[in-house]
């Protein structure tokens, strides 16, 4: 196989070539999904930014289009950089996107509508002269910090408020404007929300989430049964965090529950490779998307040789968890629908030591599903408090150092003799009042060539094991991605692995268990999945 094919993506959104980053201004419109996102023509590292423009049926096929906005204008002539979009009832979509003016990369933001509405594909944009650009930074704003308006929301005061992300100094903000047309915005005397030494916020988003159930809620929506996300994606460490809180409409304030840590200790929707992240409401199935993506990391050498970089994650449900205090993500359920042949595996006992594979499935491009269950917590290791940081906890215990409970779980993208492996499994540690759960995805070990990013990702699950001693993960394989739901969705970790030996048909997948507890596992279905037609 030439450079690159071997770990080109089946189902997960990859152009043909060239360098992609976050898909911008994700949206439903009569009975299509748009994705519209960061797009170098020229070549497969960042430059050259248009907006490229694809439309599904089903979030999981896509066909390709014109790009929707690309350098035309004055107010975008360097650089037509992220935005979103919103769709105005009665009236149809509307594009916010923030535009480069200058070789200073100065920022202001732009809006672009649909040449005719009625077009379901929504072929053409244009950016009207009158009002362009509809914000500048002005006086106090940092001009080249200011950036990626989220969707508009609609308040009952009769306006239209949006967010901009930026940053003063080390301390980072989003901006909040409000307009009664859409057109002319004013900015609120104080940013929604700023948190010291967190750089600059990209990317913000901002939306209700419903306190019962998980239906998702237009992005106006408030009222009592209404929590609000606020998510920002940090440049700093290239990470994002958000936090659940209440929203003040009339004081233009959001604050954060006292649950939600707030800033670099904070909730992360994916603790891997997953960022710039954006969601939308989808009123044909009442969800709220969430939608991730994931660059390369290998060299950029590598990416000049491949030729592409950078993948969409699968799209994902989100809503508030039962105990609101964290979000919970599930793949879009249309990607079941890819689904091939299933291989099922009950009530296999794993040993310390014992690793089993899982056979007749295309290891390379498959969806796991299972449920480890263990008969006592006795044997967990001790939880040191001073182990904050997940990550690190990962590296210094891997799944190959032996433990009490754990490590147990996937084997993915692994060679016949484990020269290559990902390995995707739970840990669990004796807390003080409660026991520690470790969801890892560690790179390390999955391939055999050097320079390549192999980062130990790892994040803490919140989860109560004493009445129920389970534990479930979800993982889907594609080539080059690893993308894990741990305990339902509580805690998720995506990784971009490159491995020589396990690729295509080389590829195996195995269950694990290196703990001294025996693991019991329930259940597991595997199913090898078909590639999705891609532009
Ligand atoms: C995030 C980001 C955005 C910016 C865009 C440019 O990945 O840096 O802040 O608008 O990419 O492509």
């Amino acid at each position: 196989l030439s450079v690159g094919v071997a770990h080109r993506t089946g189902y997960h959104f990859q152009p043909p070539k060239n360098w992609i980053n976050e898909r911008t201004g994700p949206m439903y419109y009569n009975g299509y999904y748009h994705l519209l996102y960061q797009y170098n023509p020229k070549g497969s590292v960042w430059g050259n930014i248009v907006w490229a423009h694809s439309v599904s049926k089903d979030l999981i096929n896509w066909k390709a289009l014109e790009p929707a906005i690309y350098p035309s204008k004055p107010f975008d002539k360097f650089g037509c950089w992220s935005g979103s979009a919103t769709v105005v009832p009665g009236k149809g979509p509307i594009i916010l996107y923030t535009g480069i003016i200058d070789e200073n990369q100065t920022q202001v933001q732009c809006y672009a509508v649909p040449e005719d509405p009625n077009d379901p594909l929504l072929r053409k944009w244009v950016k009207p002269e009158k009002f362009n650009p509809i914000v500048v930074a002005d006086e106090g704003v940092n001009g080249s910090a200011f950036r990626d308006p989220t969707t508009a929301w609609w308040s009952q005061d009769g306006h239209w408020r949006m967010l901009v992300g930026s940053r003063r100094k080390s301390r980072g903000m989003a901006y909040l404007y409000r307009s009664r047309d859409f057109m002319t915005w004013v900015r609120a005397k104080h940013p929604i929300h700023s948190k010291s030494e967190t750089g600059m916020w990209e990317c913000p988003d901002f939306y209700p989430v419903s306190v019962k159930g998980n239906n998702g809620l237009d992005t106006s929506e408030m009222g009592d049964h209404v929590r609000h996300v606020l998510k920002n994606s940090l440049d700093l460490t290239r990470f994002e965090y958000y936090t659940i809180g209440t929203y003040f409409e009339d004081k233009d304030r959001y604050i954060p529950d006292n649950t939600s840590v707030d800033g670099w200790g904070g909730l992360r929707y994916d603790y891997g490779n997953f960022y710039a992240s954006k969601s939308f409401f989808d009123p044909s199935k009442n969800r709220r998307v969430l939608w991730g993506w994931a660059n390369e990391s290998d060299s950029k050498d590598d990416d000049v040789r491949k030729g592409w970089a950078g993948i969409q994650a699968i799209p994902r449900t989100a809503w508030l968890d039962s105990n609101a205090r964290q979000l919970v993500q599930w793949p879009v359920e249309e990607l079941n629908t890819l689904r091939g042949t299933e291989v099922s595996i009950n009530n296999q006992k794993l040993e310390k030591g014992d690793y089993v594979e899982v056979k007749d499935i295309t290891a390379a491009q498959a969806d796991v599903e299972v449920t480890f269950s263990f008969s006592s917590l006795d044997k967990a290791e001790a939880f040191d408090p001073k182990w904050v940081n997940a990550q690190d906890l990962c590296a210094q215990k891997g799944s190959k150092l032996q433990g009490g409970v754990g490590p147990f779980g996937l084997l993915t993208l692994a060679s016949q003799n484990l020269e290559e492996f990902t390995p995707v499994f739970f840990r669990i540690f004796k807390g003080e009042n409660k026991h520690v759960v470790l969801l890892c995805s560690d790179a390390r070990s999955s391939s055999i060539k050097s320079d390549l990013y192999k980062p130990s990702f790892a994040g803490f699950v919140d989860v109560d094991l004493d009445n129920n001693k389970k534990l479930s993960l979800r993982t889907l394989i594609d080539h080059s991605v690893v993308e894990s739901f741990g305990e339902g969705g509580k805690t998720n970790i995506l990784s971009r692995v490159y491995p020589e030996l396990a690729v295509t048909n080389q590829a195996h997948l195995f269950m694990f268990n290196n703990g001294t507890e025996p693991i019991t596992v329930e259940n597991l279905k595997a199913w090898s999945m078909k590639s999705a037609d891609i532009n």
